[in-house]
């Protein structure tokens, strides 16, 4: 079950080495990049992480060159050509590739587009919920930003890992901003909180569907900074991402949240999340 790769407009597998060793992504981390989900052949919100996409690489200043008619166009082929169901997309764009020197512009960028199989979080799992460890938020001042610059993010969850925990949640001056791979919510009572999108989170894509399901089902959103104190007297917490939806964190730091599995409210809001990933169209 081979890959398929998209490289700067040829059709090739992961396998084949393609990146030429002077790629600004690879020295530099001078990219951006998005994960998005495809199931049964169909990617799920690819104008969203589209859209996120283009601002990342408009602030960049890094030209792509596609437009959203182009870049579907380029997903339909890779889901025809993919053999799998179910697995990520993984779009990369990097300045392009030019002899070392920190404030080079080359003509071009360089564009990685492929698909990967994998493994969701299966309904067990999805009720169960994950354990998340607290660290120090290490990051740069724009975490808003899909870059390619993870140091920060991989180290937080390997520790989490090493720890036996699933995700490391970051703690910024008291503040809880995200995790290493996910957005943080917290549910209070009857409010669902989670932190503003500004230059501390990225503004995730899953975030933002829960929140307009949490609103349409009339539950109360607050965008807020989450103080680390706060973090042990919660009803329930959750994390989103494109890898694990909507997932009920169910442990901090060893500390049992609510009753020790998914809350009734992160319960609700993951399965109306599920409907509607599994009713995108591209
Ligand atoms: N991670 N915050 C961070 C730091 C992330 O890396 C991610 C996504 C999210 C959630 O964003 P979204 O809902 O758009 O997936 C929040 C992806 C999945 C990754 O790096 O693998």
């Amino acid at each position: 079950m081979s890959d398929v790769l998209w490289f700067n407009g040829k059709w090739t597998t992961t396998e084949q080495p393609v990146l030429p060793v002077e790629d600004r992504g690879l020295q530099f981390g001078d990219a951006i990049y998005e994960v998005i989900k495809f199931l049964g052949g169909t990617p799920a919100f690819a104008r969203e992480h589209y859209d996120r996409m283009e601002r990342g690489l408009g602030a960049l200043t890094i030209r792509h060159g596609w437009t959203w008619e182009s870049f579907r166009e380029l997903l339909r082929e890779l889901m025809d050509r993919t053999s799998f169901d179910d697995g990520i997309i993984y779009v990369q764009v990097t300045r392009g590739i030019a002899q070392r020197k920190h404030d080079a512009e080359p003509e071009e960028p360089v564009k990685i587009v492929y698909s990967r199989s994998f493994k969701f979080p299966d309904e067990a799992k999805r009720r169960n919920g994950v354990a998340v460890i607290t660290r120090p938020d290490l990051r740069w001042g724009r975490c808003d930003l899909k870059t390619t610059n993870l140091l920060p993010n991989t180290l937080g969850k390997k520790e989490a890992i090493a720890a036996g925990a699933d995700e490391a949640i970051f703690i910024d001056d008291g503040f809880v901003t995200e995790g290493s791979i996910s957005n943080f919510f917290a549910v209070e009572g009857e409010a669902v909180i989670t932190h503003p999108a500004n230059e501390k989170v990225l503004p995730g894509v899953v975030r933002d569907r829960t929140i307009s399901v949490a609103l349409r089902d009339r539950v109360r959103v607050d965008e807020r900074p989450i103080l680390e104190n706060e973090l042990f007297s919660l009803d329930e917490a959750f994390i989103t991402s494109t890898t694990a939806g909507v997932m009920p964190v169910v442990s901090i730091d060893g500390r049992t949240v609510g009753n020790g599995t998914g809350g009734p409210i992160t319960l609700r809001l993951q399965k109306e999340f599920l409907d509607l990933e599994r009713s995108q169209t591209l």
